[in-house]
């Protein structure tokens, strides 16, 4: 060893996010030793489809381990485990032989089922699997993009029906090319990733045949379920091999699980909610399963090893980050993310206009495939600054409904919101969100929840942390916003945003 090595032990954790793949070593008290991270292609074939290329996303991954380590400068006897946390529902096929994708990753965000779930719904509706699954049948979920895959790449089918082909989210297919690919590689998912496929029972977190059949995906391709903290297998062969060769994976969790370990709650009614490409407001229902009343899914908070599962409420909004992504690159209103800020701060309020980012349809609490986008009370007056200003208060109108639907739901009245993510690095923005939750905004030391939240899983599983109580006790608060907005204030400027989301409704025709 030489001088400059940096003496473990660490646990490292791998995100695979929509926009970026990361690593992040941490330490025993849940500090960041180094950090790597690359981003990814976003592929558009048509209006509404957003794909990946999952080959592209592996060496990504693979890059940014070896980043990170450098970068901390640890060997492999430094890292005592590793975890993984993803993109949730993002949904490919790969072929059990060569290894290989057999077509580009259908992503989350992509619409192309729509149809096809309005068909699976029949004379029932949208709400047919709720009872069992927790979901709504939407685009969103990864089972029903399956079939898609299945019946429309010429040959799939019957590859599948052979058993050559595995399906995966990306915890799968990054476990499985962890653990040697084709040489013994393991094909499991964690119960968080498996209960967003809509074919997962949420009582007894076996996969529901019956559905899977109605939906057209035969058993052979689906991975075994497992717990979200346990060891899956050993890092084996390709590149990794040699330099993280024997280290355990010992974690899954989708990131908005993941981001609500990592923000550490774990007592009932603690709620979290995420910044990124788009918003994700979770809470803890214990071991409770909430079947909401508000257009909230139930979801799996996490289960560690062989405990009962942990259940989640949650409201997923599909466009916040990615909005101001679409401000950039699309509208080049602005050169960087954090441009908006000052943009939007050149200005005292909106000028009247309201943006409602419905891109890929809404998500909680409306759940319509037929909304599309709109700029709402536009007149002369308004310059690029107010919009600027429109698009960050929709992320913030947005979380505004999905607590509300909490609160019926839960019966628990938001006491103060903890937050993560990228855009909470906007000011302007976390100050309105508190103004308008009319509740204290907090920000943990660690914004890097997501990739925190899959370390800590990975770290009970061996033993590196104890117990959840741990963890707590490395929960530092970074910031905090204070409502400061009067009532009929808020009360008016929400009137105002409803009435816009009303006006997205209806737009796609049958
Ligand atoms: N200062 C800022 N103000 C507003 N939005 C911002 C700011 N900085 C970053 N963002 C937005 O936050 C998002 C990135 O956040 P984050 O890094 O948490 O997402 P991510 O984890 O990469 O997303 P994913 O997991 O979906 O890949 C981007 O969509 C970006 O537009
Ligand atoms: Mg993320």
């Amino acid at each position: 060893m030489t001088d400059a090595h940096t003496a473990g032990p660490f646990i490292a954790a791998i995100d695979q996010g929509t926009t970026s793949s990361r690593c992040i070593v941490f330490d025993r008290d849940g500090r960041i030793v180094a950090v790597d991270q690359k981003e990814h292609e976003q592929i558009f074939p048509r209006p509404g489809w957003v794909e990946h290329d999952a080959a592209e996303i592996w060496n990504n991954v693979q890059e940014v381990v070896a980043g990170a380590m450098v970068k901390a400068k640890v060997v492999r006897e430094d890292i005592l485990a590793i975890g993984i946390t993803n993109q949730r529902e993002t949904t490919m096929l790969w072929d059990k032989r060569t290894g290989q994708p057999v077509h580009n990753a259908i992503v989350w965000q992509d619409t192309r089922t729509d149809t096809l779930c309005k068909e699976l719904g029949g004379d029932v509706g949208q709400d047919r699997f709720r009872r069992e699954t927790g979901l709504p049948l939407a685009a969103y979920f990864a089972g029903p993009k399956i079939a898609w895959l299945l019946d429309n790449v010429e040959g799939l089918r019957e590859r599948a029906e052979a058993g050559d082909l595995l399906f995966g989210t990306m915890d799968s297919w990054v476990v499985w090319n962890l653990t040697g690919g084709v040489n013994g590689g393991v094909h499991v998912t964690d119960v968080t990733n498996a209960s967003r496929t809509l074919m997962m029972n949420l009582s007894d977190l076996n996969w529901n045949e019956e559905i899977a059949a109605a939906i057209g995906v035969p058993m052979q391709v689906l991975p075994e379920i497992r717990s979200s903290s346990e060891v899956y297998g050993e890092v084996k062969g390709g590149t990794l091999g040699g330099l993280l060769g024997g280290v355990p994976v010992a974690s899954a969790l989708g990131d908005q699980q993941a981001a609500l370990f990592g923000q550490t709650c774990y007592d009932v009614g603690e709620a979290k909610s995420t910044y990124g490409t788009g918003t994700f407001m979770l809470m803890n229902t214990g071991e409770k399963l909430i079947h909401s009343e508000s257009g909230l899914i139930t979801t799996v908070g996490y289960q560690i090893g062989e405990d009962d599962p942990v259940y989640a409420l949650e409201g997923s909004i599909a466009v916040t980050g990615s909005l101001v992504q679409w401000m950039r690159d699309q509208m080049g209103l602005i050169g960087t993310a954090a441009e908006i800020e000052t943009l939007a701060s050149s200005v005292e309020d909106n000028g009247g206009a309201y943006f409602v980012p419905a891109f890929s349809g809404l998500f909680a609490p409306y759940w319509r495939s037929d909304a599309r986008g709109v700029i709402a009370g536009l007149t002369r007056y308004v310059t690029k600054a107010h919009i600027a200003r429109a698009v960050l208060e929709a992320t913030a109108w947005q979380t505004r409904e999905i607590a509300d639907a909490m609160t019926k739901d839960s019966g628990v009245e938001l006491a103060a919101l903890k937050v993560d993510g990228g855009m909470t690095s906007n000011n302007l923005l976390m100050q309105f969100l508190a103004d308008v939750l009319d509740a204290p905004v907090v920000r943990p030391m660690v914004a890097e929840t997501t990739c925190l939240g899959a370390a800590y899983a990975a770290g009970l599983a061996v033993g590196f942390w104890q117990s959840t109580d741990d963890l707590r006790a490395n929960w530092r608060r970074a910031a905090e916003w204070t409502p400061s907005m009067d009532a009929e204030h808020r009360e008016g400027e929400y009137k105002n945003w409803l009435k816009a989301v009303e006006r997205t409704m209806g737009w796609i025709e049958e």
